[in-house]
């Protein structure tokens, strides 16, 4: 019988995972399919249970339900559950699991262009879901030093004091971290700004960037935000979210089939679907 996955969101209309990973089962041959659904917030719990009494195999959770699915789970990773959020969930045996490839995804992306990651003194800007995922997600995987510039400071500092790997971190206002930027071996951009093609908005000045630094930014349509393209002018090496994109699937499809897929495939799939 053919096995079936799904992302549930709201909105899910946008979504890129179902063409990724529909086109990953034809790849290797899996008889599965995956299928975005519209979820409401105030019937997450109905759809989750109606999903298991169907067999689901698995799924993603997007915007609005990454913290509400938790409590509808019957295990969750101990870093998603540091994290708060889950994407991932497969059914093992009618028993629900949730996973956080996000920051995970995030950091295998970043390790494909820079394997000295771990010994870059790091800022992150913003203090969202997305902020928290790849915060965690660094800290485990070794990063030393990470600062947390975000508007609303306290949120900050809510991930700083909730993170339970080692790493060393001041959380800086905006004109600090501008004022401290050339220290910064790697700086991340997690907030929304830039996201709409017309915004030409910076989250932060990048007049004191060493062109040393490798700058990266979460956004990936349009596939180089104003910040990311004002960094990649003044000589830095850049990245955009769309490695995190395409790893945070690969790891979810890896998860539930024990497949890690191609990701040049996935890369190249999205980009063209882009328009790229
Ligand atoms: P996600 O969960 O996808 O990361 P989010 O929770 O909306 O998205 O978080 C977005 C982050 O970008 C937040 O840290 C937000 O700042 P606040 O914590 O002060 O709300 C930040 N952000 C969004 N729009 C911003 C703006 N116009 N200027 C500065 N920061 C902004």
């Amino acid at each position: 019988m053919q096995k079936l996955y799904a992302v549930l969101g709201d909105p899910i209309a946008h979504s890129m995972s179902p063409v990724m990973h529909n086109d990953l089962f034809g790849a290797y041959g899996i008889h599965a399919h995956y299928h975005p659904l519209l979820v409401k917030k105030e019937t997450l719990q109905e759809a989750v249970t109606g999903l298991k009494a169907i067999g689901i195999s698995g799924f993603n959770v997007t915007v609005p339900h990454k913290e509400r699915i938790i409590p509808f789970l019957d295990y969750v990773d101990p870093l998603a559950a540091a994290i708060g959020a889950v994407n991932t969930v497969v059914n093992i045996e009618g028993k629900l699991q949730g996973y956080n490839t996000d920051g995970t995804g995030y950091v295998a992306g970043l390790q494909t262009v820079l394997s000295d990651f771990k010994d870059r003194r790091t800022l992150v800007i913003g203090a969202g879901g997305a902020a928290r995922g790849i915060y965690f997600a660094l800290a485990a995987a070794g990063v030393q030093q990470m600062d947390l510039c975000n508007r609303t400071a306290e949120k900050a500092e809510l991930i700083k004091n909730e993170c339970p790997y080692e790493v060393e971190t001041n959380v800086y206002s905006k004109d600090m971290a501008e004022k401290v930027l050339s220290q910064y071996g790697l700086i991340i951009q997690t907030t929304p700004i830039g996201m709409s093609s017309a915004a030409t908005d910076m989250p932060l000045s990048l007049q004191h960037l060493d062109s040393k630094t490798f700058v990266s930014d979460i956004i990936y349509n349009p596939l180089y935000s104003p910040f990311l393209l004002a960094a990649k002018n003044m000589g830095a090496e850049v990245q955009n979210g769309l490695p995190m994109f395409v790893y945070q699937g690969a790891l979810a499809f890896e998860l539930w089939t024990g497949i890690k897929p191609d990701t040049n495939r996935m890369k190249k799939l999205v980009l063209s679907h882009l328009g790229g």
